[in-house]
């Protein structure tokens, strides 16, 4: 393997390959510190044709890539195998925002570029780069397309995948693929790009996207309400779909047991709704015309919400920083799950017509089959979307739980989520964590034809093999 090293250096530079323990350690374990594996090499490359020279150089060695972006993934495929014999392929480097096309509205940028950097850099133009979520501080467009990352605003925007417009990739064979084009309409045969979004790094290395832009609104105004019921949440979901339309721009779910562990490692972030509601709910509308209009709309529909029974408190944010703080108190969640220590996510989608009956279900189910279990249950309702993680009762070990139970609770909610018609992922993707899970309930032909697009794409195995489908 030296001699691949070598080749690799003289490709890269030394100064862009990482081969000590030291060195490759920051890129080895992911961001739930789930899995821990190791590498030949770490490789930082800083452009294309050194990503196209780094695969053929594996490939011809029968050296297994794992392509990397910000490492904040939540499923373990970033992260390499134990044999030590995979390079990580990290994308930091290649970060470069390529062109702001204004008439356009489109944004062309490399897959290392930090997602809130772009989100900024549209800013300062003017326009929307709408994705977002809590790792945006550190997840990278390539990640983003790579797992067709969701977060806050698909309900208004869509996710990573109907925001791309075009992609440049890096075959298994080494070859470059530009298709780089900012076009809303292209029927010429398969969709090669919709292909790689949400491949998860096995079928093609993202080195560069097109992506959507859209007008900055000029007012935002956020809200927390009380619902007693998920039913009266989805009757004030739809509610607010028939009266603001497309100014509905967040539509975010918590539970109290959510939010209870938010207070025990964030106290400063408790829940400002009276009595701790069963389920609080964050609302953001987003306006392009005025402040007052907006304003007005939101308090009219809370009238009528109220006057419904489906909300019994509610209070408006008054100003940025408050509106801030509702988001924070939202996105703590997934960090105090992190400070609680070890837990089981379950990242699904269910029609919202069954979302109540699953969550009863699902949740008497849990509590009968594991008394004093907490339900960390909270997403993005709008989208059907929830997060339905599990902690072990206060007091247990979660190592040891987990260890006694991952699979049968994993079970036990896959099928309903089944039963339901629902995903068992629904933005983080599969990555390790679920290749069994996706055989499982993906159903058989499909998962034979994603084997069979594999084999094609990648016939080496060389690209982040088993993630996603084990060849
Ligand atoms: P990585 O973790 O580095 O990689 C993820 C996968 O993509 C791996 O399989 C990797 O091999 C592959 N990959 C990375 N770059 C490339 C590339 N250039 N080409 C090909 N394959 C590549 N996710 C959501 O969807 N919604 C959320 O709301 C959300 N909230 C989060 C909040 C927090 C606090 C954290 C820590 C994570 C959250 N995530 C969320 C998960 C995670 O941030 C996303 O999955 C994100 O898209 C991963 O981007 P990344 O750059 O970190 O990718
Ligand atoms: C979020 O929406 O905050 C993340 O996707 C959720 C998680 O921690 O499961
Ligand atoms: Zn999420």
């Amino acid at each position: 393997m030296q001699n691949l090293i070598d080749q690799l250096s003289s490709v890269l530079g030394q100064k862009y390959i990482l081969t000590t323990d030291e060195d490759k350690a920051p890129y080895l374990t992911d961001w739930r510190k789930r899995y821990t594996g190791k590498a030949l090499a770490v490789l930082l490359p800083g452009n294309i044709s050194e990503v196209s020279s780094i695969v053929k150089l594996c490939a011809e060695n029968q050296v297994a890539i794992v392509p990397q972006g910000g490492n904040t993934g939540f499923c373990g495929g970033a992260t390499p195998d134990s044999s030590g014999k995979q390079v990580i392929l990290n994308l930091k480097r290649m970060n470069q925002i390529r062109e702001i096309d204004v008439a356009n509205q489109t944004i062309t940028l490399e897959a290392g570029c930090i997602l809130q950097t772009v989100q900024e850099k549209a800013a300062e133009q003017g326009f929307l780069f709408p994705l977002s979520l809590g790792a945006e501080g550190s997840c990278m467009i390539g990640g983003n397309l790579a797992t067709n990352a969701g977060g806050t605003n698909v309900l208004r925007y869509g996710n990573a995948r109907d925001l791309c417009l075009g992609l440049e990739v890096v075959t298994a064979k080494g070859e470059i693929w530009n298709g780089l084009k900012g076009l809303r309409k292209d029927n010429t045969g398969y969709d090669l790009r919709d292909l790689f979004v949400g491949s998860e790094g096995t079928l093609g290395i993202i080195t560069a996207a097109v992506m959507k832009l859209y007008p900055l609104p000029i007012s935002q105004w956020t809200t927390l309400v009380a619902c007693e019921t998920i039913s009266s949440s989805i009757a004030l979901l739809n509610l607010f779909q028939k009266r603001a339309t497309s100014l509905l721009t967040g539509f975010e779910m918590m539970t109290q047991e959510s939010l209870d562990l938010n207070e025990k490692h964030f106290p400063q972030m408790a829940n400002p709704l009276q009595g701790k509601p069963p389920f609080t709910i964050l609302i953001e509308l987003s306006d392009h015309e005025s402040e007052d209009h907006v304003r007005q709309l939101l308090e009219t529909i809370l009238e009528e919400a109220f006057e419904s029974q489906f909300i019994s408190d509610a209070v408006i944010a008054s100003n940025l920083s408050q509106a801030n703080a509702f988001w924070h108190m939202r996105e703590h969640i997934t960090l105090a799950q992190a400070e609680e220590g070890a837990n089981l996510k379950h990242d699904i989608t269910i029609p919202l017509s069954s979302l109540d009956s699953f969550i009863k279900e699902t949740d008497a189910l849990m509590r009968n089959r594991y008394p004093g279990i907490r339900i960390i249950n909270f997403g993005h309702l709008g989208d059907g979307n929830l997060h339905y993680n599990i902690a072990p009762p206060i007091g247990v070990d979660a190592r040891i739980f987990n260890e006694n139970n991952e699979k049968p609770i994993h079970e036990l909610i896959y099928a309903q989520v089944e039963r339901c018609n629902g995903s068992i992922s629904a933005e983080h993707g599969v990555g390790q964590l679920k290749l069994d899970g996706l055989r499982a309930h993906k159903g058989e032909v499909a998962h034979e034809l994603m084997m069979t697009l594999k084999r094609a794409l990648d016939p080496q195995n060389i690209l982040n093999p088993h993630k996603v489908v084990s060849i």
